[in-house]
């Protein structure tokens, strides 16, 4: 009895180690389901991999991590990297191979449908273009999570994604916001099905998915779904809807809706969402005054409600949330002062108030608080004069087009890391050494232009300048000297009173004005601008060669998006809105000036060249051949010079209209009501040799020839950059 009581410790001990010995071994030798280990196989082979390939693709990839590297035939699929198994049965029920750049489509009868015990399922970031969500996804009934975000999958999503009853997370959205055609669209009753099904659902990541015809009501229900906590329906244009006006799912933290046809109010009951971290209300239909419940949304971090028609005063409360990083109200028609008071703590980072009808002067915490990276107060109506800055966290700094005077603020100077900074039409007063902006290291779009009582001095001898300067726009702003500087993409200096010569615009400039200038701009006899077209000049025009035709409709200007705002564009005083710059939109204005000999050769090189002007006494004995190539030219204006001979005929030419070419009295041709004299025995299209040998047969009698204002030379065209950069 004693031995037994001695011996059971003993005994126990050895049942224990066999125990271990046994899940130790079954843990080593029995390796994931073979199933499973094929399945996989056969879909890392159903792709191919671009190892080569720069996660810049997918800017969201910090880096591509290449996992499925690591599985290989054999081997154990429960330790290959991006597959997790569940430690009982050994079957996968997670996979994460999301940015590891799979190149292929997910075809209806890949194998990753086989996985049925899959949890977890993320391929986020690879390239499955073209491919659509089939019905397989039904099969994994067992999924919790599923993220198929930013895989260029498109069509109908299909039905059977309402079998995933036990979703928690569902993430289908695309960052490529402008590729409209390639959308995925879940219809209304694919819709309605998943939300019923799908109570648990925490998270859903739709935006740029077409869920356009689903109906107010069901929208309402998944605002009031009790799991809630991320909605993200942003950029759905056809998408209409309000906001509820009770019953919200009330652990909601992360609401977006921006780019939707969303409107009317947002409701008072909005301050019910406790929990709200991010709202996005940017770019809808939303309207009326901003309910002060807001002030109830504490753990809010960026409130982004722009481009809407909110109008009213800006509620101080939302200066006094403890946690708010962004603040963007920009764009509505929102009125009164800008709150004075807040609240110490603040951790604004970034403040956008502009173009509203703001008015009063600006507060003092924009001078001093310490968090502040991003301030945008252009476009209102606020008076007085610019105080001195105490914060040196400011890098874009915009307070352009109000009514604010006084002097030039040179605390302005101490902001080491401005990046951005515009203070057009301000009224400002004083004479501002230019060298003082060689101290900003990072300065890349300075705009002083319309200050008429400012004079800003170049003598002093700059000869660096922060190396991404980019745009510099310094119209109407007194300068006396032609900067020498200059390597930059942007420049304005039209409205100055520059003279001499005309300055050969730096190399890959895109835009390039000295309009209205005393480059006198005024006696004509100096003939400033007169003798030859500069070649120079135009072989510098960069932006204009060799744009390829697959770029275009797709390729914008501005190295770095900073064009997603509309622009006006003037040209010869008629100006036009566009949305957005393509970069074949290129004009070189040449008119109204005394030019004269020949179009040279080197025009013909600007190939996305789209208007040619020209009102001068452009002679010469033939226009170049290599105009043919302008493709893109889609006017052309020859008139008022002294062109002769007959007018060619076909390609881009058959497109202009006889308007093109008034003015030039010894010119005929199909077009002109005055035909040549040869016209009935040779058809004007002809390619006989000798006319192509010179050129399209024109002839041109020099006439001197003057007239108006000398407009200088512009290249492409005013930029009035309006908002965000
Ligand atoms: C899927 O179907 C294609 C033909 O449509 C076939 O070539 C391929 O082998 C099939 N793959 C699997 C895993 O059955
Ligand atoms: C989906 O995966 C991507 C990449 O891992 C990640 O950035 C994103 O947050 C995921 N979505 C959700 C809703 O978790
Ligand atoms: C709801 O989910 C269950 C379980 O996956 C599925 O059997 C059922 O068909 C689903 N209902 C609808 C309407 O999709
Ligand atoms: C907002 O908070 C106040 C108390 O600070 C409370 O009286 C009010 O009911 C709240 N409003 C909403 C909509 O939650
Ligand atoms: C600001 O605008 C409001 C509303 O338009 C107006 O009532 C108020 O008088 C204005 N204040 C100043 C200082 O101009
Ligand atoms: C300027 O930027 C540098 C680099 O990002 C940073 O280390 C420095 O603290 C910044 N200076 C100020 C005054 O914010
Ligand atoms: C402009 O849009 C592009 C997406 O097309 C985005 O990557 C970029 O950040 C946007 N720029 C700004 C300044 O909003
Ligand atoms: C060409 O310029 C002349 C004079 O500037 C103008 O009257 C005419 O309408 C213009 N034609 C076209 C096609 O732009
Ligand atoms: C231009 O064409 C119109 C018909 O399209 C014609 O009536 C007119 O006379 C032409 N003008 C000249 C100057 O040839």
């Amino acid at each position: 009895m004693g031995s037994f009581c001695f011996l059971f410790p003993y005994l126990a001990f050895h049942l224990f180690l066999l125990m271990l010995l046994t899940l130790f071994t079954s843990y080593t030798f029995s390796m994931c389901k073979h199933h499973d280990s094929s399945a996989l196989l056969q879909f890392k082979n159903s792709f191919f991999i671009n190892t080569s390939s720069q996660p810049g693709f997918w800017s969201h990839c910090s880096s591509f991590s290449f996992k499925t590297e690591s599985w290989k035939t054999g081997t154990d699929c429960c330790e290959w990297d991006g597959v997790t198994c569940d430690i009982m049965y050994d079957y996968v029920i997670g996979l994460d191979l999301s940015c590891n750049n799979l190149n292929g489509e997910l075809a209806a009868n890949s194998t990753i449908f086989q996985l049925k015990h899959l949890q977890q399922l993320n391929l986020a970031f690879n390239d499955f273009f073209g491919s659509s969500v089939h019905a397989g996804i039904g099969d994994l009934v067992k999924l919790t999570h599923l993220n198929l975000s930013n895989t260029g999958i498109s069509g109908n999503i299909s039905s059977t994604i309402s079998h995933l009853s036990k979703l928690v997370s569902l993430d289908l959205s695309s960052y490529s916001y402008w590729n409209m055609e390639q959308k995925l669209e879940l219809g209304p009753l694919t819709w309605k099905k998943l939300i019923l099904n799908a109570t648990n659902l925490r998270e859903l990541h739709l935006n740029t998915v077409d869920i356009s015809l689903i109906r107010e009501r069901s929208l309402s229900d998944i605002l009031s779904l009790p799991n809630l906590q991320e909605l993200d329906l942003s950029f759905n244009e056809d998408l209409s809807g309000k906001l509820p006006l009770s019953n919200w799912s009330t652990p909601l933290r992360y609401l977006d809706l921006s780019y939707t046809a969303f409107s009317d109010e947002i409701p008072y009951s909005i301050g019910n969402l406790k929990y709200l971290t991010h709202l996005g209300l940017s770019n809808c239909n939303f309207y009326a005054v901003l309910p002060l419940s807001l002030w109830n949304l504490t753990q809010l971090t960026k409130l982004d409600l722009s481009t809407n028609n909110f109008s009213g005063q800006v509620p101080s409360s939302l200066f006094h949330l403890t946690q708010l990083s962004m603040l963007d109200l920009s764009f509505n028609k929102l009125d009164g002062p800008i709150p004075i008071q807040i609240t110490k703590f603040s951790k604004l980072n970034f403040v956008l108030l502009q173009s509203n009808n703001l008015n009063g002067t600006i507060p003092h915490w924009c001078y001093s608080l310490p968090s502040l990276s991003w301030l945008y107060l252009n476009d209102n109506q606020l008076t007085g004069s610019i105080g001195e800055f105490s914060t040196s966290s400011l890098n874009y700094l915009f307070l352009s087009n109000n009514k604010l005077h006084g002097p030039f603020p040179n605390s302005i100077f101490e902001i080491q890391n401005l990046t951005y900074l515009a203070l057009s039409s301000t009224n400002l007063r004083g004479v501002v050494d230019f060298y003082n902006f060689s101290k900003f290291k990072l300065l890349t779009f300075l705009d002083l232009s319309h200050n008429s009582f400012l004079s800003i001095n170049f003598d002093s001898n700059i000869d660096s300048i922060s190396p991404s300067l980019n745009a510099l726009y310094l119209s109407s702003t007194n300068i006396n000297s032609f900067p020498k500087f200059l390597y930059i993409w942007h420049v304005d200096l039209s409205f100055n009173k520059l003279q001499g010569d005309l300055p050969i615009p730096p190399y890959g400039i895109e835009y390039f004005l000295l309009s209205n200038n005393n480059f006198i701009i005024f006696d004509i006899y100096n003939k400033i601008f007169s003798g030859p077209l500069p070649t120079t000049c135009i072989r510098n025009f960069q932006g204009m060669m060799n744009v390829n035709d697959s770029q275009i409709g797709l390729q914008y200007m501005g190295k770095a998006n900073y064009y997603n705002d509309s622009v006006v564009v003037i040209v010869k005083g008629f100006s036009m809105e566009l949305t957005r710059i393509l970069t074949t939109f290129t004009t070189i204005d040449l008119s109204n000036n005394m030019f004269e000999g020949e179009i040279p050769q080197v025009v013909g090189e600007l190939n996305s060249l789209k208007g040619l002007i020209s009102n001068n006494g452009i002679t010469g004995s033939e226009i170049p051949t290599a105009l043919e190539n302008l493709n893109f030219l889609s006017f052309l204006n020859l008139s008022q010079n002294h062109l002769e001979g007959i007018i060619p005929t076909g390609q881009q030419f058959d497109t202009f209209g006889n308007d093109s070419y008034e003015g030039n009295t010894m010119l005929c041709g199909f077009i002109l009501s005055k035909s040549c004299k040869n016209d009935e025995d040779q058809p004007p299209h002809s390619t006989s040799e000798e006319e192509e040998e010179s050129g399209f047969g024109w002839k041109a009698v020099v006439i001197r020839y003057a007239c108006g204002t000398i407009f200088g030379m512009i290249l492409g065209y005013i930029v009035l950059f309006i908002g965000k950069p």
